[in-house]
């Protein structure tokens, strides 16, 4: 039998600055180019979250969808939607905010929670930052 995986998408739009206090402004803007901007800048994320397992044999479904999207917009959707992720969300504090980075932390913030949903696990995840760059994360 194949593997299985279903996706769900969501959207957020927030904002960022790529600066590391212990850096000169001047190899900030070097690194970082425009995403250094000291008075911050948007982007309008698209996060693609996708999970492989069984299909359950009354609903022929891996996880229902509704369930995975709710998961989504409570634990990420709702905290960065139009914030500031440097300063206004708490699973961000302190971590530069790289595309690579956001990832990782909304890794962190589902992954327990797919297996609750049926017989399923987090297969893999990708954030575009902008429409030709994004991160892909793999269990
Ligand atoms: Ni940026």
């Amino acid at each position: 039998m194949p593997r299985i995986l279903v996706t769900r998408k969501e959207h957020f739009n927030a904002a960022h600055k790529m600066f590391r206090p212990d850096w000169p402004k001047e190899k900030n803007e070097a690194v970082f180019g425009k995403c250094a901007n000291e008075n911050w800048h948007g982007h309008n994320y698209d996060l693609f979250v996708t999970v492989e397992g069984t299909p359950h044999p009354d609903t022929g479904y891996v996880i229902d969808l509704k369930d995975l999207s709710k998961l989504l917009k409570e634990k990420v959707v709702e905290r960065l939607d139009h914030k500031n992720i440097n300063i206004d969300v708490p699973f961000m504090q302190g971590i530069l905010a790289s595309t690579e980075h956001l990832a990782l932390a909304i890794w962190d913030q589902i992954e327990s929670e797919i297996p609750k949903m049926g017989d399923c696990r987090l297969h893999s995840l990708k954030l575009y930052e902008t429409e030709r760059n994004f991160v892909e994360l793999r269990a």
